[in-house]
């Protein structure tokens, strides 16, 4: 079964509201309505961001997803400073990326929590909040040799406790994290032997036909130089870019990689 390609940009903590609704705006203009047809898109703003991207691009009734880079698995309650699931479905939110290596390294998020999160993102199948779930070593690790169990590993904590028949939406990421920002991006052949892994993962936690639907991307300084190598891997299904998706231009000839 074909899977169809997801291109979903990581803003980070970047752009204010009003950076955030241009940047929006030079997207959906130089966005072809039929690329729709063959690749899902997705943008990741702040949280502030999410409600005005979202309606810019609902002005335009272009079906670019918008989506969080964190959430908190509690559905409301006294947790001064978090936000919470049905607060970003409200707004039309599509996905949340979960585990990204940023929050895991200065934020002190462990695989429970990540899992926590991603239990709670997948029990609610109505409007589903899809998670990406970002996996990856370190560089130690790599060198170390060590880091297809790692990633395993942090797979399987990270849908520890999910039914096969909760995990159809979810989306999995592969990041190293020496690739994260840096420029120097993972080989085609890295890439691909890593997100094979996590599939064949995804096979023993969820059989086989799961493993064929689910989306694997990759992330880490993918660019318009480097996309459509990356992407032509049997086993990517698309990319979480952070840098090259500040910019309109970057982001929009990633997309066309991926048609
Ligand atoms: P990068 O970030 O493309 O800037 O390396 C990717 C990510 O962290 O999601």
């Amino acid at each position: 079964m074909a899977r169809k390609p997801l291109i979903a940009g990581n803003w980070k903590m970047n752009n204010t509201v009003s950076e955030a609704v241009v940047l929006a705006q030079e997207i959906s203009n130089g966005f072809e309505r039929d690329w729709l047809d063959h690749v899902d898109v997705a943008v990741c703003p702040p949280y502030v961001d999410l409600k005005p991207v979202r309606t810019v691009f609902e002005f335009d009734k272009l079906r670019i997803a918008v989506g969080a880079q964190n959430v908190f698995w509690e559905p409301s309650g006294a947790y001064t400073g978090e936000i919470s699931i049905p607060m970003l479905r409200e707004i039309g939110c599509g996905y949340c990326i979960v585990g990204h290596s940023e929050r895991r390294e200065l934020f002190g998020e462990t695989n429970e929590d990540i899992n926590r999160k991603v239990r709670a993102l997948v029990a609610e199948q109505l409007n589903p909040v899809r998670p990406i779930v970002c996996v990856g070593e370190s560089l130690a690790v790599r060198d170390e040799g060590s880091y297809l169990a790692y990633v395993d590993a942090q797979v399987r904590a990270a849908f520890a406790g999910v039914d096969v028949s909760e995990v159809a939406e979810a989306v999995i990421a592969y990041e190293p994290i020496w690739a994260i920002g840096t420029g120097r991006t993972a080989t085609p052949e890295q890439a691909q032997e890593v997100c094979a892994a996590i599939r064949a993962t995804v096979t023993e936690l969820f059989g086989a036909e799961r493993a064929v639907s689910m989306r694997v991307l990759y992330g880490g300084s993918m660019n318009e130089g480097n996309a459509s190598l990356l992407l032509a891997q049997p086993d990517i299904d698309g990319g979480l870019i952070g840098g090259a998706s500040l910019q309109a231009k970057s982001f929009l000839s990633i997309v066309r990689e991926a048609l």
